[in-house]
């Protein structure tokens, strides 16, 4: 905390009471986008901007000509630039955990090695230090060379960890589904062993390559699941009579078949896993921004260095256009401050992502761990507690699933819920429907939700349709629900790792202004505390007499129905 100054708060800035103003303002001459729009024929290229391949359409956001400059005042009154520039420069801004937060050395070119040298660590020269490993050990895996114990190459990759471990992988992973050419990988998170037993379903253990991903290696669900994985690897190799049952060839098997993604490698040896085959990451990479660590193994197997270079481009772009870009033209500033105009000027709860891409159908859950441990907080990074509310709920689905689920409420709700709608020019799958290029039919429902939600449907004009006047209110659309239109050329390895770092950033910029620690992650150590105590709690009654009523009550359940 010593060189970390303590948070502004925000509603202590000449900004935020102009901003209180301004949407009183708004409130009583009335918010429409209809008008606005009318009222400024350059509305739409003043709020546009090409960022990195995507294209950004900001012009549907409840915003004037007065809003932005306030927003950016704001930024400027609590020290955004000022904290950004510190969490390039690896001060430890992780206040917590008295920890530097630099994620974005990860995608920083091997020729600037020597050019961050935080607490003693030259951070870009052993980024690429651990990178070369990986491409190596991927390709030798990817071409063959690399074999089981039995002589057979790797077909199957199954991925253990949990939370940042997992789901940014496993949803590049799904992203990038046709840039596959190398061996498939299963992703294990969850410690209901229901999940394993499906993953593990029809591999071979002889041609599968099993990663434990984990920051810590203490995590519970992951250690498990690594040592169940590793119990079906040595059964299952016995039973075929491919392995004897001593002690040596259990050890050569793991060897072969077991690779390891922390940032403790000593837990990685004791596990069992051999050094050479670990792959080490830094205190100051968060899980939940680590997909471009070492954490991404699984991804550099399915798809190889050069994608996987690609991947890492993406994200240096909006790095680089995050750290030199004006603050009035910076795309994940203005996103980042437009979630707290909503959040905190109009009591927004939550914040819908819409991707109009089947392929980044988990993007909303990655992105609920990376917003939401990042600014579920009550408390300011110097321990004082917040002034405002923080954190919204990140949520969505792929459209135009989300059409027939949710969007009514989005659409006529009496809640206000921003959304960011994604989508891509190009598919790798072009169709027809006879003359239709369905491609375009689902791209123009991305453009049509977009416009319902902005413009609406006035009660003249649903009139005009001859309904009957008592039904016109359930038909009428209110319009001024914003949105932000996120158009990329096609979804590449750039594209991704572009889209990736331009939440992170967005996920800073509201950090900085709530002054919250967006880095550390206490609020999930309670319950992991209370599991522990718990487990014994199943069989042993003095156990079970140390827990409250309801949990009592709820192993008496089990106990009572256990078969
Ligand atoms: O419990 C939350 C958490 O600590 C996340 O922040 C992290 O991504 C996840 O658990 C997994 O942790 P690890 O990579 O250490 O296994």
């Amino acid at each position: 905390m010593a060189t970390i100054k303590a948070p502004v708060d925000p509603t202590s800035c000449a900004a935020w009471k102009a901003l209180e103003d301004h949407k009183a303002a708004l409130d009583e001459k009335g918010i429409s986008l209809k008008d606005w729009f009318a009222a400024d024929p350059d509305r739409v290229s003043k709020l546009s901007f090409d960022v990195a391949d995507l294209h950004f359409d900001l012009s549907k956001n409840l915003v004037t000509d007065e809003t932005i400059p306030l927003l950016v005042q704001l930024a400027r009154e609590v020290g955004l630039e000022e904290r950004r520039d510190a969490m390039f420069a690896g001060e430890h801004i992780n206040t917590t955990e008295d920890r530097a937060v630099l994620h974005t050395a990860l995608r920083r070119q091997k020729n600037e090695a020597g050019t961050l040298i935080v607490d003693g660590q030259d951070c870009i020269a052993d980024v690429h230090e651990v990178l070369d490993r990986m491409y190596d050990f991927a390709e030798r895996v990817r071409s063959g060379e690399w074999r089981g114990v039995t002589g057979h190459s790797i077909k199957n990759v199954v991925s253990i960890g949990i939370g940042g471990s997992d789901l940014g992988p496993v949803m590049v992973y799904e992203s990038l589904k046709p840039f596959i050419d190398g061996p498939s990988v299963r992703f294990v998170s969850n410690i209901d062993p229901n999940d394993m037993a499906e993953k593990l379903r029809g591999l071979d253990p002889e041609t599968t390559l099993v990663i434990v991903v984990s920051k810590t290696f203490t995590t519970l669900e992951t250690i498990t699941n690594a040592r169940e994985a590793r119990t079906w690897l040595l059964d299952t190799l016995r039973e075929q009579g491919a392995i004897n049952n001593t002690p040596e060839a259990a050890a050569d098997a793991v060897a072969h078949h077991f690779v390891a993604v922390s940032t403790a490698l000593d837990l990685v040896a004791d596990f069992g896993i051999d050094p050479n085959n670990a792959f080490g990451f830094w205190s100051w990479v968060g899980g939940r921004y680590s997909v471009d660590s070492a954490v991404g193994l699984s991804l550099i197997l399915a798809f190889g260095r050069e994608k996987f270079e690609n991947f890492l481009a993406g994200f240096r772009a909006i790095d680089e256009h995050f750290l030199n870009t004006p603050l009035e033209q910076n795309i994940p500033v203005l996103m980042g401050l437009m979630n707290v105009w909503y959040v905190n000027f109009f009591n927004a709860e939550s914040h819908a992502v819409l991707p109009y891409c089947q392929y980044l159908h988990r993007f909303p859950a990655y992105l609920q761990q990376l917003t939401m441990e990042s600014n579920g907080k009550g408390t300011r990074w110097d321990g004082t507690p917040v002034t405002t509310k923080t954190g919204e709920v990140f949520w969505g689905e792929a459209g135009t699933n989300g059409q027939h689920a949710f969007y009514q409420l989005i659409h006529q709700g009496t809640r206000l819920i921003p959304a960011d709608f994604i989508a891509f020019v190009n598919t790798p799958n072009p169709t027809k429907d006879g003359d239709q290029d369905v491609h375009e039919v689902f791209l123009a429902n991305f453009l049509a939700q977009t416009k319902a939600l902005a413009f609406g449907k006035t009660a003249d004009e649903v009139r005009a349709e001859g309904t009957a006047e008592w039904m016109v209110p359930a038909r009428v659309f209110t319009g001024n629900r914003p949105t932000t239109s996120i158009f990329g050329k096609a979804l590449t390895p750039f594209a991704m790792g572009a889209l990736i770092a331009l939440y992170e950033h967005i996920t800073f910029v509201e950090g900085t202004v709530w002054g919250v620690n967006s880095f550390d992650q206490w609020g999930v150590e309670l319950g992991k505390q209370l599991a522990k105590q718990i487990t014994p709690a199943f069989d042993d009654d003095d156990a079970m007499a140390k827990q409250d009523a309801s949990t009592q009550a709820l192993l008496a359940f089990y106990r009572a129905n256990r078969v």
